[in-house]
């Protein structure tokens, strides 16, 4: 079972969209391990993008994450990691797959509404930065209809 690392950017909380998107997650049979509503603080936002710290877009980048409240979640499940980038589509919403997060709802990189983890380091690290050991684990009634 694996997990990952969610964000729904402050485009994502500014549109009203916070359920909608949960929705699609949860729906896929992703289970949620841990959730909080904040305000990402300018030092959290340099860790969290410090392997883009170097990029020209680096700048508008943290100033966008902090700009208003932000979710963060962990999400767990069976190949965790893929499932949530492919549900969540290419950088570039004009490239994106339709059908997901960004193609559906928006046009903009600099607007994407969502971060997802891209890898099982970056999974393990990131949540670790975010909330440290607060998980839930918990047994989901569904989880023998949705886990072989
Ligand atoms: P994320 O980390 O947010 O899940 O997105 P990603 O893996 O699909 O893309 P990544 O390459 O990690 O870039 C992180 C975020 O930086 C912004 N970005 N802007 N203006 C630009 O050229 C540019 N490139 C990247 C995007 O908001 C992207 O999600
Ligand atoms: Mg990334």
């Amino acid at each position: 079972m694996e997990r990952t690392f969610v964000i729904l950017k402050p485009d994502a909380v500014q549109r009203g969209l916070v359920g909608e998107i949960i929705a699609r997650f949860e729906r896929r049979g992703l289970k949620l391990v841990a959730m909080k509503f904040m305000q990402v603080s300018d030092e959290l936002a340099r860790k969290h993008y410090a392997v883009h710290a170097e990029r020209p877009f680096f700048a508008g980048l943290i100033q966008y994450i902090v700009s208003a409240p932000v979710v963060a979640l962990v999400l767990e499940g069976t190949n965790a990691i893929a499932v949530v980038r492919n549900t969540v589509g290419a950088t570039k919403p004009a490239e994106a797959a339709p059908g997901t997060i960004r193609a559906d709802f928006g046009l903009e990189i600099g607007r994407n509404l969502v971060h997802a983890s891209d890898g099982p380091d970056t999974a393990r690290d990131e949540i670790t930065l975010w909330f440290g050991d607060d998980l839930v684990a918990w047994g989901r009634a569904v989880d023998a209809w949705i886990f072989e």
